[in-house]
């Protein structure tokens, strides 16, 4: 209370500087950005003297040192906190855009998120806390894990599966989604986790490009009330997935799925005869942990391909640095395993770390819109990571659902996905975090592997809807469409100048692409696909993907900055903004919205003009703003803008935007390429 940050939220910058920006827009080709938010939210004293990075001076050393000697710097830390069964030779080999870390030597991710815990007092700690959605709960301690996971790796030795063979896994969120995750890891088989909500062709596709030779499912699994009969969903793909030799079946849901004798056999049937003895396999280095296919611009999906020792060790290091990790903290990271998130913030990283990492099933409005808080109250829950679009749901569900459950466990909120508005920003921080727990807005991507702009909450004072800083090794620059560095609060594209530990290490099976993708337009470093501008205080700010901006009259708007304003409006749950052709302008902005409150009529939307009007400027205003009540997003929660805009330009016909409901429908069956 008595830091009551300053309050000015969108300053008519278009106002004063349009006509500079304007000209700037049109010699350099940067985005404009309309977004001028001025809240800071330092670290409390309390949390910064908790904290194991509690300053920003401590941060900016660490950087420095980073940034200096980044061998050493990774060096130290591998050889003090990973298991090497052969030492390294070499911490780095950059041949571009190809990169090697820790050349020589042989470690094994399985042995570093368990073996390694075994030896010290964290063997009886709670290496998982799971709960089903229709309310099993289950704490499983790292020895028993480490037990549970070398039995299933006997038993996929058993079946034959090598070093090196590809293992598709599509499962709910169990705890056996993890052990079979780490159960391959330990016996060098690849894993490809494939999201329990894609299709029968999707799993298909994915299946067939890495050449799978198991696929390792449930027979069903629980979402909301309802039964997803996963396993039958496998059997269509298995139709078309000539590689696979064998189907490993968890009983879940009890749901008798048929059984092919030939091909298709019960998890416990093979665990019940499988060693417990089965030590951790030394793997290179580079020998691949993962594939994880994620959308690209082209339908085809991209098999992104993580290895292992850099991967381990980058999780490992950003885990506990940005969360801040202390032993009697309770994780809780929201994401599902069949993102990366979920490989990286809720097995890999946090088991490295030795953490409790919670694990949850199934929806958050399951049986009531309170699940989340229900589930951090009774597990008293620490460390909350969750998504900018869960967050809009809360805060659509309405407050009474928070007021009911006593949140004072926690004391550090994390946000990843995509841009969180701040208006959302500040619902979470007052509403989740009760105006005590820092926020890590944590900016990263499938490609990194783990996160690579976010505050240290002890460290790095948080501005609403900025994910601040890079990590330690990460240098960040932000170029215009000539390959120039912009200048500060301009926007551009943002890239990455130096190889990182957890960067992917190609595209399975098309290195060509990998190229052509990441290391072509800015020859020499790492394109995210994201444009993003730094403030005056050095601080980063996404703006959304390349593809995303909008221009109107010359000058480009960022999608974020629009629907940032709209959300700020008290009517608006959701916003999505997508630029339509137009003759005069170019493109002229057309919003879709959902509302929390009011009703949908013009007097509404004058007011929403109105009210964008007053918080970005005249530019920004909507032509057009559709009212629907939901959003089509793919499966990982994203907007998909492409869809919006096809309608928005009537490519798409739809009678009227309630119809959009549809579209969600159709948007998850897209998804499946998005
Ligand atoms: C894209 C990567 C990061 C793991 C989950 C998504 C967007 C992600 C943020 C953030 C603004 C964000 C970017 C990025 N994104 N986090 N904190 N602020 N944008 O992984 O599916 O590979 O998506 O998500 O556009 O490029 P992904």
């Amino acid at each position: 209370q008595d830091r009551e940050p300053q309050k000015s939220l969108f300053t008519d910058l278009f106002g004063i500087f349009q006509q500079q920006l304007g000209r700037l827009a049109m010699s350099g080709g940067q985005i404009d950005s309309v977004m001028q938010e001025d809240r800071q939210f330092p670290p409390s004293a309390e949390f910064q003297a908790q904290a194991s990075i509690g300053s920003l001076a401590a941060y900016e050393k660490l950087y420095d040192e980073s940034i200096q000697n980044p061998e050493k710097f990774w060096g130290d830390f591998a050889e003090k906190e990973l298991h090497w069964f052969k030492p390294y030779d070499k911490v780095l080999d950059w041949q571009p855009p190809f990169a090697q870390w820790f050349v020589g030597g042989q470690t094994n991710i399985s042995y570093n998120c368990l073996d390694k815990h075994l030896t010290t007092w964290r063997k009886n700690k709670a290496a998982i806390i799971w709960e089903g959605e229709p309310g099993e709960q289950r704490t499983i301690t790292y020895s028993q894990l480490h037990r549970e996971v070398c039995k299933f790796a006997s038993a996929l030795k058993g079946l034959g599966l090598n070093k090196g063979d590809v293992a598709t896994i599509y499962m709910p969120m169990v705890p056996e989604l993890a052990i079979a995750m780490l159960a391959c890891a330990r016996i060098g088989v690849v894993h490809s986790v494939v999201f329990g909500g894609f299709s029968a062709e999707a799993i298909a596709d994915r299946n067939n490009d890495a050449k799978a030779k198991v696929v390792i499912t449930a027979d069903g699994g629980w979402r909301r009330g309802k039964l997803l009969p996963l396993k039958e969903t496998v059997d269509v793909a298995l139709d078309k997935s000539p590689t696979v030799e064998h189907c490993v079946v968890l009983k879940r849901a009890g749901n008798n799925p048929p059984m092919k004798s030939w091909r298709d056999r019960w998890w416990h049937d093979l665990v019940e005869t499988a060693s417990a003895d089965c030590p951790a396999e030394p793997l290179d280095s580079e020998h691949p942990l993962f594939i994880l296919y994620t959308s690209g611009s082209t339908g085809k999906p991209k098999g992104i391909r993580h290895t292992t020792a850099g991967y381990n060790l980058y999780v490992k290091k950003t885990f506990e640095w940005v969360f801040d990790h202390r032993d009697e903290d309770v994780y809780w990271c929201t994401a599902d395993c069949g993102w990366v998130t979920g490989h990286s913030y809720i097995v890999y990283g946090p088991l490295a770390a030795g953490a409790t990492t919670v694990m949850y099933e199934g929806a958050p409005n399951w049986p009531q819109e309170d699940r989340f808080w229900d589930i951090i109250e009774r597990h008293r829950v620490t460390i909350l990571y969750t998504a900018p679009t869960a967050i809009r749901a809360f805060i659509k569900w309405g407050d009474h659902h928070v007021d009911k459950h006593d949140l004072s466990s926690l004391r550090l909120l994390g946000s990843v996905g995509e841009g969180i508005n701040p208006e959302a920003w500040m619902w979470y921080y007052n509403k989740i975090g009760g105006g005590r727990c820092p926020i890590v807005d944590t900016w990263w991507q499938t490609e990194t592997g783990g996160i690579m702009m976010s505050p240290l909450p002890g460290a790095i004072a948080t501005k609403p809807g900025s994910c601040t800083k890079p990590m330690p090794g990460i240098v960040p620059a932000i170029l215009d469409e000539n390959l120039h560095e912009v200048g500060k609060n301009q926007g551009g594209m943002l890239c990455i100048s130096q190889p990182w530990p957890g960067m992917l290490r190609g595209l399975w099976g098309d290195d060509d692409r990998y190229v052509q993708q990441y290391w072509t337009k800015v020859p020499g470093k790492y394109l995210t696909g994201d444009n993003s501008r730094q403030d005056s205080d050095g601080y980063y700010w996404i703006m959304g993907r390349i593809d995303d901006v909008i221009n109107v009259s010359g000058h480009r708007l960022s999608t974020i900055e629009v629907e940032s304003a709209l959300v700020s409006h008290p009517n608006v749950a959701e916003a999505a903004a997508v630029g339509r052709p137009d003759e005069l302008k170019g493109q002229s902005v057309v919003v879709f919205v959902t509302l929390k409150s009011g009703e949908a009529n013009d007097a509404l939307k004058q007011a929403m003009k109105q009210h964008v009007r007053k918080e970005i400027g005249a530019l920004a205003v909507p032509d057009d703003i559709r009212f629907t009540n939901s959003l089509p997003k793919t499966r990982s929660g994203k907007i998909m803008r492409r869809l919006l805009r096809d309608i928005a330009a009537g490519k798409e016909s739809v009678q009227d935007t309630s119809t959009l409901e549809d579209y969600t429908v159709l948007a998850k069956i897209r998804g499946d390429e998005e």
